[in-house]
């Protein structure tokens, strides 16, 4: 016998207790089926933008790599960049962070990633919403720390429970995240309850972490920053949603010194930087006019979607929507078939050819639910809602 035959695996327990992230395992499927010549999927399931980056910042890119930016970066991020960002915040969040307080980081997801590595341990406890994205409990786990899951129901638009948040509230608590935009309910926060999450984290010498990544997904209501009032903030933004370049792993954090310097360290020696000429593409997303029609006209083009999608959902004997989405771009929909939501979006994908995310990937509060993305075309949610009503009531 070998040796790597007498090992049952050459993981570590942290690394096998691991699930893997559903939304990515639902888009690797879609792309798999396509590769296998199966062409009419249709697509609910990815959680992007339905369209192509702009060009003014494609143009940018590559200007900056013609022009030689194939160096490494200053770990935090190119200067100009950090620059751009700290305006961003000043002007659009009333956050005021010193460009030396700001750290680029290869997507949202990463910057969460360096922010949970770099202050948790084991005993400490996140606070989460259920449902919640998916990768908040599987970063906190990697930092060696457990999650306590406060419940959020459609009844209350899917809004944080304040009470129940206290009430869960215990020793260890070193973090509570807040998500407004929120993926995968749609709700948009009150300014008020952010702000009472903050103080409450603040009581409890714990950081909120606030990920604003569908800041610019807003439909109802005002985005609202809670690093503008406190300082035991950790603010998380991206490039991703907001200028449709999600493949450029390109986000961004700040937040209080010590927690940055932290995330430094884990970053240099992980990662170095992150890719130089794409920066400077980020740079001219920030700082180029020609942005802010793109990002309007995508909001334009979510919100009539959005209106699309509640209305079919409306119509639909099947599913019903708990609240209609306020942000991001996703609707949280209840079905009435008995099967898990696990089963349901599988079949769904294997017979009906539409791919959905099982509600049940981001807490338990979100079984017999399924999150529809309407980042996709019309015609696109109408034959995906065509395929899934003709499915539901074969299988009735
Ligand atoms: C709520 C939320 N936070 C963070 C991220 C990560 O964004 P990025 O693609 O910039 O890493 C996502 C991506 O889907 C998300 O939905």
């Amino acid at each position: 016998m070998t040796v790597a035959e007498m090992r049952r695996t050459y993981l570590s327990k942290a690394t096998e207790a691991l699930q893997p992230s559903v939304t990515e395992e639902v888009d690797n499927e879609v792309k798999r089926m396509r590769q296998n010549g199966i062409d009419d999927i249709v697509s609910l399931g990815v959680g992007e933008p339905g369209f192509d980056t702009p060009d003014h910042i494609k143009q940018a890119t590559i200007r900056a790599l013609m022009r030689g930016e194939t160096s490494y970066q200053p770990t935090k991020g190119a200067f100009a960049l950090r620059e751009a960002i700290s305006a961003k915040l000043d002007a659009e969040n009333d956050v005021k962070a010193d460009p030396e307080d700001i750290i680029v980081t290869a997507g949202g997801k990463f910057a969460i990633y360096l922010a949970f590595q770099a202050t948790l341990e084991k005993g400490d406890k996140v606070l989460l919403l259920d449902p919640a994205w998916v990768s908040y409990e599987s970063a906190a786990q990697m930092a060696g720390a457990d999650v306590i899951r406060v419940p959020s129901v459609p009844q209350n638009g899917f809004k944080p429970d304040l009470e129940n948040i206290k009430g869960a509230i215990e020793p260890g608590v070193k973090i509570i995240v807040v998500n407004s935009p929120c993926n995968p309910t749609g709700a948009v926060f009150p300014r008020d309850t952010i702000r009472q999450l903050a103080e409450l984290a603040g009581d409890n010498q714990a950081l909120l972490l606030s990920d604003e990544v569908y800041e610019y997904q807003l439909y109802e209501g005002q985005h609202y920053s809670a690093a503008s009032d406190f300082d035991n903030v950790i603010t998380v933004n991206a490039f991703s949603k907001s200028y449709a370049m999600t493949g450029w792993r390109l986000g961004y954090a700040t937040g209080p010194k010590d927690v940055l310097e932290g995330m430094l360290k884990i970053y240099q020696h992980s990662t170095s930087c992150v890719t130089a000429f794409a920066q400077y593409g980020a740079l001219d997303a920030l700082t180029n006019e020609a942005s802010k029609k793109v990002v309007e006209m995508m909001q334009d083009t979510y919100r009539v979607r959005r209106d699309l999608m509640t209305d079919l959902i409306k119509k639909s004997e099947f599913l019903k929507l708990g609240c209609v989405p306020e942000g991001a771009f996703y609707c949280f929909v209840a079905y009435n078939v008995n099967l898990p939501s696990f089963d349901l979006a599988k079949r769904l994908l294997q017979k009906a050819h539409v791919a959905t995310v099982p509600g049940v990937a981001f807490g338990k509060c979100g079984e017999d639910h399924l999150r529809l993305s309407y980042a996709a075309s019309e015609e696109d949610i109408r034959e995906a809602f065509r395929r899934m009503e003709h499915y539901f009531r074969k299988i009735k």
